[in-house]
């Protein structure tokens, strides 16, 4: 056994699946929710928890919205009653980051990995990352895209450390796309009670990643392999081929 797979085992992977998939609604007359869709033939959320598991995580939270949570809580129960899973419901859908403020009673003081429940990752995004090493502050993962638009778009210097984030900037300032995977040390839950929500009205996670960039305490961790935010109808037959 690795130090990499003892941390992973112990370490609690939250996962946001409360999203409505507006960008969804009727496609393969989906009426439900996002994580809920068939992809290959199985709801999102279980691809979700076998890839997380291939990375090694054994415990998970997941958020869910009050309108799924009981069908989100069943279809999962019966696919992997082998891990520890538990759930929290986000009322209403007030952002990335007030999602993961939900699972703040689960939690002790410990760090965290957190992923959108739509993400889908070639190769395990901390494959080459010393957990053992991850002491304090914030790590992203992002990736190079031609439509960083689209995503939160992230600014490095020559060390890896990011100096800045910006949710969808219509003039982005790299091709970085900030994928859905984040660690957070201890202070998270802390630093998600200060956040104001954005224009949009919702606690960005961008926002709360902003706080560990002020402190000069957010690293990028550059990933290979595709990667997959499955909100679109194209996104997800794109996962589909890739899945196999
Ligand atoms: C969210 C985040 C964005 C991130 C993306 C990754 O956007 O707000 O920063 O780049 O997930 O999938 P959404 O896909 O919810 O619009």
């Amino acid at each position: 056994i690795t130090v990499y797979s003892l941390i992973v085992k112990n370490m609690k992977c939250i996962i946001a699946a409360g999203g409505l998939g507006t960008r969804l609604q009727n496609f393969r007359d989906n009426k439900s929710t996002k994580i809920l869709l068939e992809v290959n033939g199985a709801p999102m959320i279980n691809h979700q928890i076998k890839q997380l598991n291939n990375w090694g995580f054994e415990n998970f939270i997941i958020i869910t919205n009050p309108e799924y949570s009981d069908l989100i809580q069943e279809v999962v129960k019966k696919a992997h009653s082998e891990f520890h899973i538990e759930f929290s419901v986000q009322d209403k859908p007030r952002g990335i980051s007030h999602a993961l403020q939900q699972a703040e009673h689960i939690v002790n003081n410990e760090k965290l990995f957190f992923v959108l429940g739509d993400n889908f990752f070639e190769k395990n995004p901390l494959e080459g990352f010393d957990l053992d090493e991850f002491k304090e502050g914030a790590y992203i993962f992002t990736k190079s895209v031609d439509n960083p638009k689209e995503f939160g778009v992230a600014q490095m210097d020559e060390g890896g450390n990011v100096i800045s984030i910006e949710e969808k900037p219509e003039m982005p300032k790299s091709n970085n796309a900030v994928v859905g995977a984040y660690m957070f040390d201890e202070s998270v839950f802390e630093k998600i009670s200060t956040l104001q929500p954005s224009k949009r009205d919702e606690y960005e996670i961008t926002d709360l990643c902003n706080l560990y960039v002020n402190n000069e305490k957010c690293k990028n961790f550059s990933i290979d392999g595709w990667w997959i935010d499955a909100g679109t109808p194209e996104r997800i037959i794109e996962l589909e081929e890739k899945l196999g």
